[in-house]
């Protein structure tokens, strides 16, 4: 491979959408920000100045970053943010990765404005497993927040509520015709009849799942978080927050006589911090000479804003190619086992309050095993590495299993008080892991779309209600699951992953809604170093930020 250098100059622009401008923060000046672009085995260098007064890192969300987790990104976890007026050099090179990925911010809220797709081409010699597409075209999903990201989270952890929602759903940045003031902002595909398009596309929105669908034409599934699919066609598919699929459009042979619509909007289970409104984009031919204007407009249908069977029936299609050239190597024997809850609880309000949590004595907080993740001073990597720091800093009692079990889709108990900590688990080089993560209907049942940094893992099991381990893991699929970086737990029932623990650092483990990150559901992994020099993770590079 080669190496790749991208400056990132984290600067203010000002932004106009739903007649609306504000000042916000962003790479380059733009919004979306640049494109990396790599082929696997390529090495990025990628130096992040900081220009504006917020703190800030850059997260790589999906990379591997095999052995280097001190470029891995998530402020207070790998790294101490870069300050105004500093610089850090992200330096990772690509193993073993091939598809579209994304990189955002990884502090407070300020991913709403700071994202953009990295996109992971095969090794110069080598090809897609499906189609060579005619054109790729990545397209970000996002959201557009009239407020101040941050300002808006700040409230929320202030009072306790739930935070206000944005102001509408993006595609490359762009709200489309269906909002106020924002026709002139529409994502426009303009297509070739008889081709085949690669369109990336990449879930940047803070907290929602989104349906997408395009008008009268129906998507091939090839690619899931940079790793191949067995390749299945639908017209409507769902992705979560940190989240990446790649689709195949086939165009229509002969240029048709009408517009496309691409639309996407919410699927939410919870009770919810979305607004349930709907981007457009538009999908159109080119034609040398018949007018646009007299084409009628196509609308696709979408699922109803809850439609969790149609999620569950979606998201099993998934599979891994597990072929010879891309294996699906899944840790058929566990070394250990976790079983984790996730959800949404309450933390008392403090005295001489007033909260507006779900009651005005509470606040609301979300929790893995009940624990709400804290974040540290500083960054629990570094506190790791110097193992003299990591007193006070952290602590290593995360717990593998749930400390009073209770029946998690039925009626929560009484005391569902969350506790803060910044617990840890840790475990041996090479580990090979087994987590199901159970949802928990304390505040009403929902869907987590959970992140794990540093690995993919592989979705061996899903189901409703309470995991049965009795019953359920003699059905886990451990031939061609798929692999991925984040998946839905879903609402009212668990997942199954396991993932071989070959990556020497600390990883955190999240809920990609921003919303049930910033509330504290996480958690983070410590894998010890192995024996062989190459199985430990180096000291970090000298500009690594201090806190
Ligand atoms: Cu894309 Cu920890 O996040």
């Amino acid at each position: 491979g080669i190496t790749r250098h991208y400056t990132f100059n984290i600067k203010l622009k000002n932004i106009t959408r739903l007649c609306h401008t504000k000042s916000i923060v962003t790479v380059n000046g733009k919004f979306p920000g640049p494109r990396v672009i790599a082929r696997e085995g390529d090495r990025l260098v990628v130096k992040v100045v900081n220009h504006v007064p917020n703190n800030i890192s850059i997260h790589w969300h999906g990379v591997r970053q095999l052995r280097s987790g001190w470029a891995d990104g998530p402020s207070y976890i790998t790294q101490c943010p870069i300050q105004t007026g500093h610089s850090y050099v992200y330096n990772f090179t690509i193993t073993g990765q091939r598809g579209t990925l994304f990189w955002h911010a990884h502090i407070s809220w300020l991913r709403a404005t700071v994202y953009g797709p990295l996109i992971i081409l095969p090794r110069q010699n080598e090809s897609y497993p499906f189609v060579k597409p005619y054109k790729e075209v990545p397209i970000l999903f996002g959201e557009w927040f009239n407020a101040d990201p941050e300002a808006v989270i700040n409230q929320s952890l202030q009072t306790g509520g739930g935070p206000n929602v944005s102001d509408a759903y993006t595609f490359n940045g762009l709200p489309g015709p269906l909002y106020n003031c924002s026709a002139k902002d529409t994502y426009k595909l303009k297509v070739k009849p008889g081709k085949t398009y690669l369109l990336r596309l990449i879930n940047a929105a803070l907290n929602d799942e989104l349906f997408f669908s395009i008008a009268d034409h129906s998507l091939t599934v090839v690619e899931a978080d940079a790793v191949y699919v067995k390749p299945f066609e639908i017209n409507v598919l769902m992705i979560t927050p940190g989240q990446t699929t790649n689709v195949l459009l086939k165009t229509k042979p002969k240029a048709p006589n009408a517009t496309f619509l691409m639309l996407a909007r919410p699927y939410a289970t919870g009770m919810g911090t979305f607004d349930n409104t709907t981007v457009a984009g538009i999908l159109e031919y080119e034609t040398p000479s018949s007018s646009l204007k007299n084409r009628p407009l196509l609308k696709p249908g979408l699922p109803a804003i809850n439609a969790t069977n149609f999620v569950a029936n979606f998201t099993s299609k998934f599979r891994s190619l597990a072929t010879a050239k891309f294996p699906a190597n899944v840790p058929q024997i566990v070394d250990k086992k976790f079983f984790f809850t996730v959800g949404l609880g309450t933390k008392p309000c403090p005295k001489n309050q007033t909260c507006q949590g779900p009651t005005n004595t509470t606040k609301f907080a979300a929790s893995m095993n009940n624990i709400s993740f804290a974040l540290p001073r500083i960054a629990l990597l570094q506190s790791h590495f110097f193992s003299q720091y990591s007193k006070g800093v952290y602590t290593t009692d995360f717990p593998a299993f749930p400390l009073i079990p209770f029946n998690y889709t039925g009626t929560p108990p009484n005391n569902t008080v969350v506790n803060n900590g910044t617990k840890l688990v840790v475990i041996p080089f090479n580990t090979s892991v087994e987590v199901v993560l159970q949802d928990t209907s304390i505040l009403g049942a929902e869907s987590h779309p959970l992140h794990l940094h540093g690995y993919n893992f592989y979705v061996v099991g899903q189901g409703f209600g309470n995991f049965d381990p009795e019953n359920d893991p003699p059905k886990f699929n451990l031939v061609d699951p798929v692999e991925r970086n984040t998946v839905g737990v879903p609402s009212g029932g668990w997942v199954a992953i396991r993932f071989q623990a070959d990556n020497p650092g600390v990883w955190l483990m999240h809920c990609h809604f921003d919303v049930h990150q910033s509330w504290g559901l996480g958690m983070a992994w410590v894998v010890l170093d192995g024996e062989l020099p190459n199985q430990k993770l180096p000291p970090p590079p000298s500009d690594l930020p201090k806190c």
